[in-house]
């Protein structure tokens, strides 16, 4: 059979395309752990020399780094004065995460997954699960890193009001678990915002509970917010008002017997919260419509998936599993009213009530 040599051309270039990008990746998170990019933005214009000293870093290094982020169209290059500046629209992506757009977190998502390889590779093999705990911490800090960004644009703002009457509840004093916490940031967001309330967050992973200590301390909400190591079946806790799970239902081995528990933990009248990372549709052809797929099942084959097969029961839900499996994980344990509250570009938001 003759080959479309355009093709193969043009297919090898859209493979280089994506080599370039893991290349490319691997620079944004040293620019990010070295603070190149924020001495950049609080320079302006810099030679390599000037960022060097502002860094604390060697010159020669720092002059192919910027070299680099200049071919990929990250830096300009002002050739006449031989200096590097990074465009404040793009110091908004790579210099702070207090931006709607701040990437450099997502950036240490597939600087985990490399690290992992040799462990996914036996989970192919053998057909056992990676427990998230056995992840590399690169993975802990980009999920806290990355998910923040969805929550802070969202979670007070619009999810919270688009539950019946639980922004007054939370106003007025209320008691809110969060189940699966990693590092504490959704429930660090909603205690500054809502003083009156009380928070737990509940996490199996004793390293990210430690974590997830350091910031509420650091974020002055300490009063109102413990973290308690807990798997999702064991906490013993009710009455909640709220139970939230963010971006880990989908990571249990048993997201029904979970979301059961939490139906027995929850008041007469208290709410699930269930956020999950939006799906284009429930099949995968329509999720391979959006222009995020590629980026989610990557996550979801070295993350989710192995997480979900590491524990009991080991449904394996993928972080894909879309509305339609979600609603029946929870109308199998036990929901009766089940609705899509909300949405942001991120994730979706499911209410539902015991
Ligand atoms: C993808 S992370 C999400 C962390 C956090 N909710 C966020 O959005 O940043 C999933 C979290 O679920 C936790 N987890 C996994 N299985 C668990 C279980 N059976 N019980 C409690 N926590 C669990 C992991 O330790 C991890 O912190």
């Amino acid at each position: 059979m003759d080959l479309d040599t355009e093709k193969i051309g043009a297919f090898a270039r859209q493979v280089a395309v994506a080599v370039t990008g893991a290349a490319t990746t691997a620079m944004v998170v040293l620019g990010d752990e070295l603070g190149l990019y924020r001495a950049l933005a609080a320079t302006g214009p810099a030679t390599a020399a000037e960022l060097a000293a502002a860094t604390g870093t060697h010159e020669r290094y720092v002059r192919e780094w910027l070299a680099q982020q200049a071919a990929a169209g990250f830096i300009s290059h002002h050739a006449a004065k031989g200096t590097f500046s990074l465009p404040p629209e793009h110091a908004a992506v790579l210099a702070t995460d207090d931006s709607p757009a701040a990437m450099a977190g997502a950036a240490l998502l597939p600087a985990g997954m490399f690290r992992s390889i040799g462990k996914i590779a036996d989970a192919f093999r053998t057909g056992q699960g990676v427990a998230w705990a056995d992840q590399d911490p690169a993975i802990f800090a980009s999920t806290e890193r990355f998910w923040q960004v969805s929550y802070r644009g969202s979670l007070t703002s619009e999810w919270i009001p688009a539950i019946d009457g639980l922004q007054a509840r939370l106003t007025a004093g209320a008691s809110v678990a969060d189940i699966g916490c990693g590092h504490g940031a959704a429930l660090i967001l909603m205690a500054r915002e809502y003083p009156e309330s009380r928070f737990t967050g509940f996490d199996s992973h004793p390293e990210s509970i430690d974590v997830a200590r350091q910031r509420a301390a650091a974020a002055g909400v300490a009063d109102r917010v413990r973290f308690k190591i807990s798997d999702a079946f064991r906490y013993t806790d009710d009455g909640y008002d709220l139970i939230c799970f963010f971006d880990t239902l989908h990571d249990l081995g048993d997201p029904v017997g979970a979301a059961a528990h939490a139906r027995a933990a929850l008041a007469p009248w208290g709410a699930l919260m269930l956020i999950e990372p939006l799906t284009a549709g429930d099949s995968l052809d329509a999720n391979l419509a959006s222009p995020a797929a590629a980026l989610n099942y990557a996550a979801s084959t070295f993350l989710c998936l192995p997480a979900s097969l590491a524990q009991p029961v080991g449904l394996g839900l993928g972080a894909q599993a879309g509305e339609a499996q979600l609603r029946a994980v929870l109308a199998e344990a036990g929901y009766s009213h089940i609705r899509r509250a909300a949405e942001n570009q991120f994730n979706m938001v499911l209410d539902a009530r015991p």
